[in-house]
């Protein structure tokens, strides 16, 4: 173990973690989310439910990972030898292959989308969502096409990781994640400043609690949890990477602050744009592939901003990509004794054949048709709905019940300047975190078993 890769960092350990966070679910779904559930009223919710439930596992993961310098599996066996917590690592892996199945296809989509609107494809379809939508349509329900894209998007999360920690996943995030950055900067100006751009801000930022209905919490609450990339154990893992002097407590908030930074940012970028050229800030899922590549055209230089949007989306997809295919292949790495470029490359490979199933799904052939749901709804809805809130909540109830609040507190206050945590308020703060999750899976059971949630 003494040869076990390190960041190089603190600085690249936390912009890798952070570009494990920023995601499709900041700047696709967010922006839609806020969209449909009444605007300021979700923004203030998600923010309550990630400082709430995020934090304390966002930490725990970190704690967990650094303590035990393995990845998920070897991470629970160490910490409780000859226990079941090890399945929780399992679990994990297996969310990693069930996310990033579908994750790489809508990573595919975004290339696609960089290289049409690249060559000035959004032209023809400037003020016309029919068309657009009939684009979007016909591309993502091919055969072909789609899973040439996702090829080429698992190509490239496969290819970072095979450099391994320092000179694969931080070195690439630490030019990424400035990139989205500025990227965001310059079409958040470019939004604001076009006539009625700024009505953005009230729509993003202004609560009207009038609009806030019990649903848009259990959706807050959800989202909170894919977009810190809880409970599958990917910041157990990258975790697993650090040293003991880095502080845990300010890493997390720091990654917290940036991907909430980036998730309002890219709100207010596209609803500004949205606004002022008087489209629909509700449409939904198709907000981003079908709306946008209408109201492009309309603004000048439209090509340039759509190339700048679309490949911001690319780098976002990937950052986190890598961060799910990390998890397998640390597995293979720590568990089975593989190289890193054979567990890379055979289960990057795996993934895609099953991701090319998703793609699939969406029109041309579903092997879940039996079930009346696309194949990658399924994956979606399990990992998002289950695995992943199952994960983070046995995480808090580990750091509870079997690790110890107190041995938690001794592995976290490493590299603290401040060593007086109370462990009283640890405790309180894990087991809220616990109950609502808990809360949230127990409803969605309900709602499956009896067509009625409890809230919702
Ligand atoms: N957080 C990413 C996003 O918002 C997605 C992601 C990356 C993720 N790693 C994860 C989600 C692990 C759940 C678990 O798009």
């Amino acid at each position: 173990m003494q040869n076990r890769e390190q960041w190089g960092s603190k600085l690249g350990f936390i912009l890798a973690a952070s570009g494990s966070a920023v995601g499709l679910g900041n700047i696709w779904k967010y922006p839609h989310m806020a969209g449909e559930n009444g605007g300021g009223a979700f923004t203030i919710v998600y923010l309550i439910c990630i400082l709430v439930v995020g934090l304390p596992i966002v930490i725990a993961e970190f704690v967990i990972g650094r303590k035990t310098q393995l990845s998920p599996v070897g991470a629970f066996e160490t910490v409780a030898p000859k226990s079941n917590w090890k399945w929780v690592g399992m679990l994990g892996v297996a969310s990693a292959f069930v996310i990033l199945s579908f994750y790489g296809v809508v990573g595919g989509w975004t290339l696609k989308y960089t290289l049409i609107s690249l060559t000035g494809g959004f032209s023809q379809l400037a003020g016309d969502p029919e068309t657009s939508g009939t684009l979007f349509d016909s591309f993502i329900k091919g055969a072909l096409a789609p899973i040439l894209w996702q090829i080429v998007f698992m190509g490239f999360t496969i290819f970072v990781i095979v450099q391994g920690v320092k000179g694969g996943i931080e070195k690439w995030t630490k030019i990424m994640m400035p990139a989205i950055l500025v990227i965001l900067v310059v079409l958040m100006i470019r939004g604001l400043t076009l006539p009625n751009g700024t009505q953005a801000l009230d729509f993003l930022f202004k609560p009207k609690f009038e609009d806030l209905t019990a649903s848009s919490i259990v959706l807050a609450l959800g989202h909170s949890f894919f977009t810190l990339s809880l409970g599958m154990g990917t910041m157990i893992t990258y975790g697993s990477y650090l040293r003991k002097d880095q502080n845990l407590l300010s890493s997390a908030l720091w990654i917290i602050f940036l991907d909430t930074l980036i998730a309002m940012m890219a709100g207010v970028a596209i609803f500004a744009t949205v606004f002022a050229m008087g489209a629909d800030p509700g449409a939904g899922p198709g907000l981003i592939f079908v709306v946008l590549p209408t109201i492009f055209p309309k603004i000048v230089g439209g090509a340039i901003w759509g190339t700048l949007f679309f490949f911001l989306l690319f780098m976002a997809a990937l950052t986190s990509a890598i961060s799910i295919l990390e998890v397998i292949t640390a597995y293979f790495i720590d568990e089975k004794g593989w190289g890193r470029e054979k567990a890379t490359i055979i289960f990057g490979s795996v993934v895609t054949v099953v991701g090319a199933f998703c793609s699939l799904s969406m029109g041309a052939f579903n092997i879940t048709s039996f079930m009346d749901i696309s194949f990658f709804d399924v994956l979606d809805y399990l990992s998002s709905k289950y695995m992943l809130p199952i994960g983070g909540m046995l995480t808090a109830l580990f750091v509870l019940y079997r690790w110890g609040v107190p041995n938690f507190i001794t592995e976290m206050v490493l590299g603290m300047d401040d060593h007086n945590i109370n462990p009283a308020v640890v405790r309180i703060l894990f087991m809220v975190s616990a109950a609502v999750v808990g809360f949230i899976l127990l409803n969605e059971i309900i709602a499956t078993i009896t067509g009625t949630p409890i809230i919702g």
